[in-house]
């Protein structure tokens, strides 16, 4: 089958590499890919959100089936888009409609759906600029630090965590005045939950569902997980903590719940859930869903799935995804991510990038890269994940490092603790 991935980054560079090596594909096209996708299928110069010329493209592609690697286009309303088109309907798309896309796209809509099905996860009190004095009446309830959430997708930088309660209500404020534009005019004022995170990841044809390896991701900058966040600095797979018992709870308490949620409210969703999980003294707790794979996690998950994910998609297509199996790969897998020196905040593009073709013993792929005058240059904050298998965490992860600084441009930045928490 001819298949048309949707998205840029490392995530979809990950997702191609796994889809390329099913033997039921035969032309893997990616919107609008990197220099690292234009290895294993054909990069297409259309932007993931530019619905009129996906059409164009999936008509003389002779595309037979969708994958959206990120939520910016779900939430646009993809999905929605193909099966309103009498030409596009019949092409399945892995990824929510518009409106399943809100477990992501809302943090009050995905708290709400939480409530509605008795899912563990904090507490909450939603805002706008109509019930402020609640907001700061509930915040006094509340024990420091305290957490806000702009509603809207805010490009990650949408949760203030805050130790001072003045703060937190001068913040609240300026949240509902527009801090975050219209992702902002609602905030979510959450409790705090303190324990440690990792990522879950299902695969669901919107009644049938298929856990993937879990991971945990490194989301701030520095070293010892300090200084501001980021997309994500590197992945590891398995997960210590998400033994058989914790991800037994997950599965009972969230994931089963969540997606017999999203079947009896008649929610169209077919497509991935990740969910942002807190474990706290071996209980699970939700801190937030995403309609889409993580990033970089996914970098280190598909090395984990060993099952052939275009029979996967196939069965999210057909509604028999419980007819599939979905075989972990034993080994530990993890990614590191090489980032341009001043990410997360400004940073210089454009970078050449050398040693690209020395690298042994691991998988490269292109996050933030594109080609310039016949060279590979940086061109976004995170530029480049080296993803590993080993026996554990710390051959995989001594096998990244080594293959980190065989890979350099000007400026590389990584962090060498990926793991140290595990
Ligand atoms: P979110 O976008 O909702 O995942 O929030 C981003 C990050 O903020 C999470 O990965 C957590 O590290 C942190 N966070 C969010 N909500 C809470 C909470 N209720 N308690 C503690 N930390 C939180
Ligand atoms: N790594 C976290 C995310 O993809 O949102």
């Amino acid at each position: 089958m001819n298949i048309l991935l949707l998205g840029a980054g490392g995530r979809e560079h990950a997702m191609a590499w796994k889809i390329a090596q099913s033997p039921k594909i035969q032309k893997l096209f990616i919107a609008p890919g990197n220099p690292g996708t234009a290895t294993v299928g054909t990069n297409l110069p259309i932007a993931a959100d530019d619905f009129p010329a996906l059409k164009t493209a999936v008509t003389e592609h002779q595309i037979d089936l969708v994958v959206v690697g990120p939520e910016d286009p779900l939430v646009k309303g993809v999905t929605d888009f193909f099966a309103a088109d009498p030409l596009l309907k019949t092409i399945p798309v892995v990824g929510p409609d518009k409106y399943g896309a809100q477990l992501e796209g809302s943090k009050d809509f995905s708290k709400q759906f939480m409530f509605r099905h008795n899912i563990p996860t904090a507490g909450y009190l939603s805002v706008t600029a109509d019930n402020v004095e609640e907001g700061i009446d509930f915040l006094k309830t509340l024990k420091p630090p305290y957490v806000l959430k702009a509603d809207g997708l805010a490009a990650g930088k949408g949760v203030l965590i805050i130790d001072d309660m003045k703060e937190a209500i001068t913040e609240l404020e300026s949240m509902l005045d527009g801090k975050f534009g219209a992702a902002s005019k609602t905030v979510v004022i959450e409790e705090f939950l303190s324990g440690i995170e990792c990522s879950v990841f299902v695969i669901t044809d919107g009644k049938n569902y298929k856990i993937l390896p879990e991971a945990k991701d490194y989301k701030r900058i520095g070293e010892g997980d300090k200084g501001l966040n980021t997309g994500g600095m590197g992945a590891v797979s398995p997960v210590s903590f998400a033994t058989p018992e914790f991800m037994q709870k997950v599965e009972e308490r969230i994931i089963r719940p969540t997606v017999e949620g999203l079947y009896s409210e008649g929610i169209n969703y077919k497509g991935f859930i990740f969910f942002g999980l807190i474990n706290i003294g071996g209980e699970p707790y939700t801190i937030e869903y995403n309609a889409r794979m993580g990033d970089p996690e996914t970098e280190a998950v598909m090395l984990r799935l060993k099952s052939d994910i275009v029979d996967l998609f196939e069965g999210v297509a057909h509604g028999n995804l419980n007819e599939k199996e979905v075989v972990f790969d034993e080994r530990t897998a993890v990614t590191v991510m090489l980032v341009s020196g001043g990410y997360p905040e400004d940073y210089d593009k454009g970078k050449i990038i050398s040693g690209l073709d020395k690298v042994e013993g691991s998988i490269v792929f292109h996050a933030g890269t594109t080609e310039k005058n016949g060279h590979i240059v940086t061109n976004g904050g995170r530029v480049i994940a080296v993803s590993s298998y080993g026996a554990g965490k710390d051959e995989a992860l001594a096998q990244s490092f080594k293959n980190a600084q065989v890979i350099d441009y000007e400026k590389k930045y990584f962090r060498r603790d990926i793991g140290f928490d595990l």
